[in-house]
């Protein structure tokens, strides 16, 4: 069976994968740890930023045969709900910030940056890279609201311990997906949401208003019920959480 490696400084665990992707064959399953990464990569072009031994940088490598490109949300919601079951079981107040971030009540614990080479409407491996905030006590003012599991609990980890629960934990979770329990994923990744109840701030192009989730479409936008009831779904980068 694959197990996990760790290194001891990285550039980026999701982009050392992806080299060894693009050399050789992996096996399925095969993931990277290091609590010293350089380079890391956030979403929407970002800098994922954690500072030495203190947090958890981890990608795993999968094939998911099974899935069309269409439907790729679908890892990122597995993937969500994997990290949560995981943080559940050290704190309570884990949900899901639409489309894959992890948060403690109003405060971000987790990203997740997936990565995805595509072969027309097959996905031909797909790199789940997830950025854990443990035992981090300070973090560098340009990050917006970020929590450490130490923050939280007033607990010191052992991070090795914690990448290998987290291993099982999203390998469990992917192993399921592959079983075909796509519209169980679905429901729970919707009830796990943060601002799943009620009307909240939010704003777009052309402002700011309030809106209530109303659901997640096909491809994976957000579907928002505005005070009007009018719906409107929106993509990644069309909409800012206020
Ligand atoms: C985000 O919230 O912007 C996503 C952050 C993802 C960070 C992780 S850390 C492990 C993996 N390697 C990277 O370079 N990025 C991801």
């Amino acid at each position: 069976m694959v197990s996990i490696f760790f290194l001891d400084e990285v550039d980026s665990t999701n982009q050392h994968l992806i080299n060894l992707l693009e050399s050789e064959k992996i096996e399925e399953g095969t993931a990277f740890a290091c609590f010293h990464q350089t380079k890391g990569r956030g979403q929407k072009g970002n800098t994922w930023i954690s500072e030495k031994g203190k947090s958890i940088s981890y990608s795993i490598a999968i094939y998911p045969g099974y899935l069309s490109a269409r439907n790729q949300f679908i890892i990122a919601q597995t993937v969500s709900l994997a990290i949560k079951s995981f943080l559940d079981e050290y704190t309570k107040d884990i949900s899901i910030k639409w489309p894959n971030d992890t948060y403690w009540k109003d405060k971000k614990i987790a990203g997740t940056l997936i990565e995805n080479r595509l072969k027309g409407d097959i996905i031909d491996y797909s790199v789940i890279g997830i950025g854990l905030n443990i035992n981090q006590d300070l973090f560098p003012d340009i990050l917006p609201n970020p929590v450490s599991l130490k923050q939280i609990t007033g607990i010191e980890y052992d991070l090795k311990e914690l990448v290998s629960k987290l291993h099982s934990k999203i390998k469990a979770a992917l192993e399921e997906l592959s079983h075909g329990t796509e519209v169980e994923i679905q429901r729970y990744y919707l009830n796990a949401l943060y601002r799943r109840d009620g009307f909240h701030l939010y704003s777009d192009g052309n402002g700011t208003f309030e809106a209530r989730i109303r659901g997640i479409s096909a491809i994976g936008n957000l579907i928002l019920e505005h005070e009007d009831g009018k719906l409107k779904d929106y993509a990644f980068k069309e909409i800012t959480f206020i």
